[in-house]
């Protein structure tokens, strides 16, 4: 008994010890224990406003009931999607003459509260944009010097998620004030995911600390909708892995940005790229697309339930570049059931598909034996391992997504 006790405190000390809890780090608010997932307006209906000129495009009512339809109707609520959010824009240019935010009353005529319901009827979860500075990116009022006001109604209103962005505001500020305003929050009582926007504005952002108050983060630039915006996305993330994978867990996650899937800017092969690589790093997977126009097989990746399988693995632990070569990198993800999810991306522009040989060493896995199984479906199952090398074609600016599962007879092999 005593015995078993002792053994059992040993390893909790070795697990505290390692880090394998590192409870002192996560915001506390039993939030996004995987990352979210959802559809946002940003990166596809940017700051439209004339609705007059674009009725389908304009960020109001319309815009979100329509989109929320299409995500029951076609299966984006039930494979995850479950957060609707609208990003800048929503806003009257003044405070009405309390200090209160006050959506656009053409847009948003029935205000926020009512959209908040149509969601929540509906199976998902409301999310708001902000900005901490005086001002939001586009304009609008900021939260600085109302922020207790401001939760005030976007708990009036049934928010459930707050992305605070950053514009109109010292950068040396942040560093009190994003903690400040998720403080707040947590006084409000209602449970708000905390998305901050504040190491996007700093060079050498205190990484504990933000993964201490939010519970997700966008590191870096904003995504455009083009393969160049989302390869120098990827070659920053791999080149700066070091200072921020450790802090992803459930809970608080680091954000590359939006999906830009089944947009204008992106072929088949590029979607597939990005749906990969944003798993491996256990990215949130907001959408940010028109539902109504959005071809099949974009939906399809979108919708590919191994692959949001890999990006929700529980154990929550973010992947990496491992290895890069001749405009060629592997990004590798370790998942609860003790399989690989690897990702093959091919970068070069040369034309036809590249051919890929790597050694165990390479890949970062363990010299063992697994059944491998592409993701995407384009090729058979196949063994590999304990030996050699493992070869792949990879078309030109797109990926071969893996799991790499170790087969049964490892364990055996290794009992006898
Ligand atoms: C506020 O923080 C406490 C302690 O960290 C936590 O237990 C609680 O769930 C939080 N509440 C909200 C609404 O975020
Ligand atoms: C490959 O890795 C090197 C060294 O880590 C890095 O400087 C470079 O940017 C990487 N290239 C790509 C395309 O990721």
């Amino acid at each position: 008994m005593l015995q078993t006790l002792i053994k059992e405190m040993g390893v909790l000390i070795l697990a505290v010890f390692l880090g394998l809890f590192p409870f002192n780090l996560a915001l506390d608010n039993g939030l996004a224990l995987t990352p979210p997932m959802g559809w946002l307006t940003w990166q596809r209906f940017r700051c439209i406003t004339d609705c007059e000129k674009y009725p389908n495009e304009c960020i109001s009512e319309t815009l979100i009931k329509r989109t929320a339809d299409r995500m029951v109707d076609e299966g984006f609520l039930e494979a995850g999607y479950n957060y609707v959010g609208i990003d800048d824009c929503w806003l009257e240019k003044e405070r009405d003459a309390q200090g209160h935010l006050v959506p656009d009353r053409k847009r948003f005529p029935n205000g926020m509260k009512a959209i908040a319901d149509y969601l929540h009827d509906r199976g998902f979860k409301f999310a708001l944009y902000q900005d901490y500075g005086t001002k939001t990116c586009m304009g609008y009022p900021g939260v600085l010097g109302h922020e207790a006001r401001d939760i005030q109604s976007f708990v009036n209103w049934d928010v459930d998620y707050i992305k605070l962005d950053g514009c109109y505001v010292d950068k040396a500020k942040m560093d009190e004030g994003y903690p400040y305003f998720g403080k707040l929050l947590n006084d409000s009582g209602r449970p708000i995911v905390y998305s901050c926007s504040w190491p996007a504005y700093q060079d050498n952002p205190n990484y504990a600390s933000i993964a201490k108050h939010c519970n997700l983060w966008r590191n870096w630039d904003d995504i455009q909708d083009s393969w160049s915006s989302l390869s120098t996305i990827m070659t920053w993330f791999g080149d700066h892995q070091d200072e921020f994978t450790k802090y992803a867990g459930p809970g608080r996650w680091n954000d590359p940005d939006m999906l830009l899937i089944g947009n204008f800017g992106l072929s088949l092969d590029q979607a597939k790229v990005q749906m990969a690589v944003w798993s491996i790093l256990a990215a949130p997977l907001l959408m940010s697309v028109d539902l109504d126009t959005i071809r099949p097989e974009f939906k399809e990746v979108l919708l590919n339930r191994d692959i949001i399988d890999i990006d929700q693995d529980s154990f929550g632990r973010q992947g990496s570049r491992v290895w890069n070569k001749s405009k060629c990198e592997i990004w590798r993800r370790k998942l609860s059931d003790g399989s690989y999810a690897l990702a093959f991306v091919n970068r070069r522009d040369d034309g036809a598909p590249y051919s890929i040989k790597v050694s165990f060493d390479s890949m970062k896995i363990p010299n063992q034996a697994y059944e491998v199984i592409d993701l995407y479906k384009e090729e058979e199952e196949r063994s590999f391992g304990p030996e050699g090398e493992f070869e792949t074609r990879v078309n030109p600016s797109g990926v071969k997504f893996y799991k790499f599962i170790p087969k049964k007879s490892n364990e055996i092999n290794r009992t006898t």
